[in-house]
């Protein structure tokens, strides 16, 4: 079992450190309870509905991934090798946190390595910040992948945490002008991800336009990295970062507004749902907006720290079964093609404001 005690000190231990600690979720909602979902009656058994799908060219037990996390720091190994374990013994996706540290100090590799040692049949998502991808020489994109034979690599876009960041870089220069490059040579899919304040519509076109095909939301509602990063500024004394998050902490799009914009932009996308998914039911509700699977970060940590992250995760892909029998369907891809939802308030107004196309709605609106 993981203990926080196991943990040295550094930013990433910081985040994990806070993300257990402190209430860092909201003030904005994931705006899944502005979708509802028609209730069947008479369904089919729970049993016997099929919620196996695929994903980055693997066969996947239930569409739910961890999304990235940790390594890089002594102590973070024994997180990634728990999370990499139940990940494989369920077979369900896992994604890895940022590999910068490891990059630039390859003595750290192994917190990264651990997780493809304990998870070798599962896909596996890499991981780097925008401005170092921007950057970064192809050599060092193919070391991170080649750390954990990893399916696909995730370039994660969060300029609102890094803003606020006391050493943070919200400087993403070049990475649209390189992006198509990069993707072409590592030869494994580039998957663009927020951290927890969404995509929209117009960031996922001009991602697609250069041929990125996978997209995590990570909308707002869930894990708050401007709240986080308010906290860590106000533990180093660094007054005007601390400030200047306040304003910033409302600001996002939320999650199952996020999903409807980005499946909007690229309808031949893959797209993970993230961002507050914490029950069995938000999933359901992110596949019928147009997610492929959906995806949470920090339940699973609480449940690694917890040493029921096995247990957890069996009952939520429990609740999957059912909810996706509940509302009529007897598999994940019929949910998927043939759900109608109904959405209301701040939603509504935003599908309708934002002139997007919501396939899955279930009358013109
Ligand atoms: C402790 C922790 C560390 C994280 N580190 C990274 C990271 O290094 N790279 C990344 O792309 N996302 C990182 N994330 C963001 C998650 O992948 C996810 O997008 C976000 O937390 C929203 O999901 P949630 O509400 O289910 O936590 C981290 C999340 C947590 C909880």
């Amino acid at each position: 079992m993981v203990s926080i005690n196991d943990l040295n000190a550094s930013r990433k231990l910081d985040h994990i450190r806070i993300v257990l600690n402190e209430n860092v979720e909201g003030p904005l909602t994931t705006w899944f309870e502005h979708v509802l979902i028609p209730h069947q009656a008479y369904p089919p058994s729970p049993s016997r509905v099929d919620i196996t799908t695929t994903f980055l060219g693997r066969k996947i037990s239930a569409p739910i991934m961890i999304t990235g996390m940790t390594g890089g720091a002594p102590g973070t190994e024994k997180i990634n090798a728990s999370l990499a374990e139940a990940a494989e013994e369920i077979g369900i996706p896992m994604g890895v946190g940022s590999q910068r540290a490891a990059l630039e100090n390859p003595q750290l590799g192994y917190t990264f390595r651990v997780v493809r040692e304990r998870a070798p049949s599962i896909p596996i998502v890499a991981n780097i910040g925008a401005a170092e991808a921007a950057k970064a020489r192809l050599e060092v994109l193919e070391r991170a992948i080649s750390m954990i034979e990893a399916d696909a690599l995730a370039i994660h876009l969060n300029a609102a945490q890094e803003a606020v960041q006391p050493e943070g870089s919200p400087d993403f220069t070049g990475l649209l002008e390189r992006v198509e490059e990069i993707s072409d040579r590592l030869g494994i899919p580039i998957m663009i991800k927020e951290v927890g304040n969404g995509l929209s519509a117009e960031v996922a076109a001009l991602f697609r336009r250069k041929g990125i095909k996978y997209f995590d939301v990570a909308g707002a509602g869930g894990t708050n990295w401007v709240l986080i990063e308010k906290i860590r500024a106000g533990e180093a004394g660094d007054s005007l970062k601390e400030n200047l998050a306040k304003h910033f902490i409302g600001w996002g799009i939320p999650t199952a507004a996020s999903i409807i914009e980005v499946r909007s932009a690229a309808p031949d996308a893959t797209i993970v749902g993230s961002g507050g998914i914490r029950d069995p039911t938000h999933v359901v509700k992110a596949l019928a907006l147009g997610a492929n699977i959906a995806g949470f970060a920090r339940p699973a940590l609480i449940h690694v720290i917890r040493g029921d992250l096995k247990e957890y995760l069996n009952t939520f892909i429990k609740g999957i079964s059912l909810a996706v029998s509940l509302a009529g369907f007897s598999s994940v891809n019929e949910l998927r093609s043939k759900a109608r939802v109904v959405i209301k308030g701040e939603l509504l107004e935003w599908v309708r404001q934002r002139g997007l196309s919501c396939a899955a709605c279930a009358h013109s609106i």
